[in-house]
C-alpha cells in the first residue's frame, strides 16, 4: 500500500491567531520542536508562519515581540488531505518550494507534513542530485526494500513479515519466529517440531573454534569475542562470498550461525569466570538453553518463557545501525561471517545495543525513587543521556518497553517497581527539560530488569541481544544477497576548496 500523508504528518499541528506576535508563534515552534505554525482564524486554516518567515523578519530588524504573524505568514496555503499519496505532497512541495503544508480533512484542520516527513520515504537520488536536504544520521531515508519486517515509529508499531512482533512475542516460541524469519511463514506444529530439532542439532561449536575460544576469552569482552569467533567460523566452516549465489548454502550457514553463537557466548562467558563450559542440550528450547548453558542450571519455566519473549522481541528492528552494517557488507558480495562481525561491532556501541547494563548501572547510581528527579535533572542539565531513554524512530512509546514492563511485573522482577517509578521521574523530566523531543523508555530500560531476573549477569545483556539480533542480521543478509545491488552512497565534501597545490617538501 502506498504511504499516505496520515501516516507522515505530525499531529495535533501547531495553531495560533493572526495576531499573535512571532515572538509567541516561535516559542510555540521551540516548545513543540517543529518548523511552522498554521494561522487559524475561528477554525479556518488562513496562512502559515515557518521558520524562513522568521527569519525574513529578523533580517529586516523587524521587533519579533510587536510585530503579527499574520503581516508574515503565506496566507491561504495549498492544502493536502490525509488520504493523498505521500508522492502528491512531495510534488506539491519540492515544485513551490514549500517546506510545510497543512493537512485538512474536510474542513477539519488535522496535521502538518513537513519536507523532513517526507524524506523518511524519499529515495536517494545518484551523486550529482544529492540535496543538501538529507538528513543527518540518514534519519528517515529509505535505503532498500524489504520483506523481513519493519517499525512504524509514530504508531508505537513493529512487525516481522506480516506479524505484530508483540502478538508474536506473546503467542510464539522463539524457535517458530526464527523460522518464520528465515523461512517467511510461520510453521506448523509439525514443521515446529522440526525446526526445533533441526536447529537444536546445530548448537555444538565446531573444532577449530572450541580450541581458540580460552585464548580467547582471556582477551576481551563476551561480544568481542562473538566477534573475533564468527570470523573463525566462517573461515573454519569454509563460507564462500554471497555473491557466489548459492541461496540454499546461505540459508543453511545462517542456521548455523544462529544455532552456535548462543553457546559461542556462554561458554565465552564461563571460561572467564573460571567456570567448566557446560555443554548445550538438544532436549532444551532455545531460551531455555541459553540459561542452561550460561548458570549451569535448568531456569524456571518463567524464567525460560520470560527470556524466550525478551529475544523474540528483539529479533529485528527495521533498518537499524547494525542490520544496515550487514546489509551494506553483504551487498559487496562478502561472505556470511563478515556481514555478522560488522553488524556485531555495530551492535556494541552505547547508542545501539549497549544501553542495558548502563541502564541497570543508573538505577544502582539512582539508589532510592526519591533521589531519581535531582539525579536526572543533574545529568540533563550537564548534557547527559539518560542510558534506556529515546529513539529514532519511536515518538511515543516503545511497544518493547511496554510488553517488557508487564513482562518484569508479571515475573515479580525485583527492580521493577523501583524502574516504573525512576521511568515516569525520567519521561517527567525529559519533557521538561527537552520539550517536543518525545523522548519515553525504550527497549533497553526493562531489558535489563528482565534480564537480570532470568539470572543473567548484566555483562551478559548486550551479547543475549546479540543472539536474538543474529536471527534478524541473518534474514536480511539472505535477502540482500538473493537481489543484491551494491549499497554505495555519496558523501558532501566539506573540507577545503581541491584542487590545492600539493606543497614541495623543504630540503632536509
Ligand atoms: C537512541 C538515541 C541514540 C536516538 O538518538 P537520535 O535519534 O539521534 O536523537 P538526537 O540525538 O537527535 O536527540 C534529539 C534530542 O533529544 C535529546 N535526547 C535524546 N535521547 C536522550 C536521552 N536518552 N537523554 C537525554 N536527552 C536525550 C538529545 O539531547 C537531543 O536534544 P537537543 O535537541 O537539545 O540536542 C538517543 O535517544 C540516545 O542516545 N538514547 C540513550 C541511549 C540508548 O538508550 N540507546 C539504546 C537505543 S535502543
Amino acid at each position: 500500500m502506498p504511504t499516505v500523508i496520515r501516516d507522515l504528518m505530525s499531529t495535533p499541528p501547531v495553531q495560533a491567531d493572526g495576531d499573535d506576535t512571532l515572538a509567541s508563534v516561535a516559542r510555540r515552534m521551540a516548545d513543540a520542536n517543529i518548523g511552522s505554525v498554521i494561522i487559524a482564524d475561528k477554525g479556518d486554516v488562513v496562512g502559515i508562519v515557518t521558520e524562513r518567515d522568521l527569519l525574513r523578519a529578523a533580517a529586516v530588524d523587524r521587533d519579533p515581540a510587536t510585530e503579527p504573524a499574520r503581516r508574515w505568514m503565506t496566507p491561504s496555503p495549498d492544502v493536502l488531505g490525509p488520504d493523498e499519496e505521500a508522492e502528491v505532497a512531495w510534488s506539491s512541495l519540492s515544485d513551490h518550494h514549500y517546506r510545510h503544508l497543512p493537512v485538512m480533512s474536510g474542513s477539519d484542520l488535522v496535521g502538518v507534513v513537513s519536507l523532513r516527513d517526507l524524506m523518511g520515504i524519499a529515495r536517494l537520488r545518484p551523486a550529482d542530485e544529492t540535496s543538501e536536504e538529507v538528513p543527518r544520521g540518514l534519519e528517515g531515508v529509505v535505503v532498500a526494500e524489504t520483506a523481513v519486517g519493519d517499525v512504524r515509529g509514530l504508531e508505537g508499531f513493529f512487525h516481522y513479515r506480516q506479524y505484530s512482533a508483540v502478538e508474536l512475542a506473546t503467542h510464539r516460541s522463539l524457535e517458530d519466529v526464527w523460522y518464520l524469519m528465515a523461512e517467511g511463514e510461520l510453521p506448523s506444529r509439525e514443521q515446529s517440531v522440526a525446526f526445533g530439532t533441526q536447529t537444536a542439532a546445530l548448537r555444538q561449536i565446531p573444532p577449530g573454534l572450541a580450541a581458540q575460544l580460552p585464548a580467547l576469552a582471556r582477551l576481551s569482552q563476551p561480544l568481542d569475542v562473538l566477534r573475533t569467533a564468527v570470523s573463525i567460523l566462517g573461515g573454519e566452516l569454509g563460507w564462500p562470498p554471497t555473491h557466489e549465489g548459492d541461496e540454499g548454502a546461505l540459508a543453511e550457514q545462517a542456521l548455523r550461525l544462529c544455532a552456535v553463537v548462543p553457546t559461542v557466548l556462554t561458554a565465552t562467558y564461563r571460561l572467564q569466570q573460571g567456570l567448566d563450559v557446560v555443554p548445550p542440550r538438544t532436549d532444551l528450547g532455545y531460551a531455555a538453553n541459553y540459561l542452561w548453558m550460561l548458570t549451569g542450571a535448568e531456569p524456571t519455566a518463567i524464567q525460560a518463557r520470560a527470556l524466550e519473549q525478551y529475544l523474540v522481541l528483539t529479533i529485528d528492528h527495521g533498518f537499524n545501525s547494525s542490520t544496515f552494517t550487514a546489509r551494506v557488507i553483504t551487498s559487496t558480495g562478502a561472505d556470511l561471517a563478515a556481514a555478522i562481525c560488522g553488524a556485531i561491532g555495530a551492535l556494541s556501541g552505547p547508542l545501539h545495543g549497549g544501553a542495558p547494563s548502563r541502564a541497570l548501572d543508573m538505577l544502582d547510581t539512582i539508589g532510592t525513587p526519591e533521589r531519581a528527579e535531582a539525579w536526572v535533572r543533574n545529568a540533563v542539565e550537564h548534557g547527559e543521556r539518560i542510558m534506556g531513554f529515546g529513539h529514532r524512530v519511536y515518538k511515543t512509546d516503545d511497544p518493547r518497553s511496554l510488553f517488557l514492563r508487564n513482562v518484569a511485573r508479571q515475573m515479580e522482577a525485583p527492580l521493577v517497581n523501583f524502574a516504573t517509578q525512576v521511568e515516569q521521574t525520567v519521561v517527567d523530566v525529559l519533557a521538561e527539560l527537552k520539550p517536543g523531543r518525545r523522548l519515553y523508555a525504550n527497549v533497553e530500560f526493562y531489558a535489563g530488569v528482565v534480564m537480570a531476573a532470568c539470572g543473567i549477569p548484566r555483562q551478559m545483556f548486550t551479547p543475549t541481544f546479540a543472539s536474538s539480533r543474529a536471527i534478524g542480521w541473518t534474514a536480511h543478509v539472505v535477502e540482500q544477497a538473493a537481489d543484491n545491488r551494491l549499497i554505495r552512497p555519496a558523501a558532501h565534501y566539506v573540507g577545503p576548496a581541491p584542487p590545492q597545490p600539493v606543497p614541495a617538501l623543504t630540503p632536509r
